[in-house]
């Protein structure tokens, strides 16, 4: 039977996950690797996201786990959005506080801190939910899913979009997804639709963007080369990555996204009338 005691280890546990994930993703070698949007496709992706949701003019958008705020200056911007963002990261907050000023659609685009599986929002106050590359990384994704229904309103659409896994997976890849301990949560594309529909979502369309994945792992095994080359003529400095191990993931991931072990998907539902 459960202790009290084990409820709050496991709870201290999923606190130092979300941490730890916030914590890489504010991380300058991050920002390095993977540029100023951190998932998949960039901000080519989030358009294509932001049309399957039917995104207007002056619909309230909420992007959860924002990061710097890349995706949602670009909704404020594109579709002319009122977009509020939240992250784990206090750091990632302030980036993205500044990017709405720089880009001046601070009126437009609100963030703050916030925990996805306990959003600081009234029921009902969204017309749209955006998340991208980022609920494979919470630790309680029935919460989030449930979490993600609540704040939207009646006929409103939730848009995901994220690394997907096949059920059963080689040992190396295995490997990987522990090593990146933020994503070794990843679901199968199924897994992720269940969630979606046991929290009350109709799941309305799926796109597979496998494409998306592999240009990114391959953009950063390219940066691993040129970061490889820099430090050894002197000219760059990673204090704390192993470059050796860095390059042989990477190139784990990209076999299993050539095998079809790894992939990343878009899923569109909404929560019904
Ligand atoms: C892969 S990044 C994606 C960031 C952004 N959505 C994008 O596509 O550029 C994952 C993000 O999830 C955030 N995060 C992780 N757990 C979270 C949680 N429980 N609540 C809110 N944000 C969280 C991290 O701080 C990080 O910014």
């Amino acid at each position: 039977m459960a202790t009290n005691n084990d409820t709050i280890r496991v709870r201290s546990d999923q606190g130092q996950l979300k941490t730890c994930c916030a914590t890489l993703y504010e991380s300058d070698l991050t920002r390095f690797l993977l540029g100023d949007s951190f998932h998949p496709g960039g901000l080519q992706l989030t358009s294509e996201l932001g049309r399957m949701l039917g995104l207007r003019p002056a619909r309230r958008v909420l992007d959860v786990a924002c990061g710097k705020g890349t995706t949602a200056v670009f909704l404020a911007k594109e579709f002319r959005c009122e977009v509020f963002g939240i992250d784990f990261g206090e750091q990632n907050v302030a980036a993205a506080r500044s990017l709405a000023q720089a880009d001046h659609v601070d009126s437009r685009a609100q963030f703050e801190r916030g925990d996805a599986e306990n959003l600081p929002f009234a029921d009902a106050a969204f017309d749209a939910v955006i998340c991208e590359c980022a609920f494979c990384t919470f630790p309680n994704k029935v919460a989030s899913a449930r979490e993600f229904f609540r704040v939207l309103r009646r006929g409103g659409h939730v848009g995901i979009s994220d690394l997907t896994r096949e059920r059963t997976v080689s040992t190396e890849l295995d490997g990987l997804l522990a090593w990146i301990a933020c994503i070794g949560d990843a679901q199968t594309l199924d897994g992720y639709t269940a969630l979606l529909r046991d929290a009350g979502f109709t799941v309305d369309s799926v796109k597979q963007r496998n494409d998306a994945l592999e240009e990114m792992v391959n953009q950063v095994r390219v940066k691993l080369l040129g970061a490889e080359i820099m430090t050894k003529l002197k000219k760059l400095q990673l204090p704390g990555l192993d470059l050796g191990a860095a390059k042989r993931m990477a190139n784990s991931a990209m076999a299993a996204v050539k095998q079809g072990q790894l992939g990343y998907a878009l899923i569109c539902a909404t929560k019904p009338d």
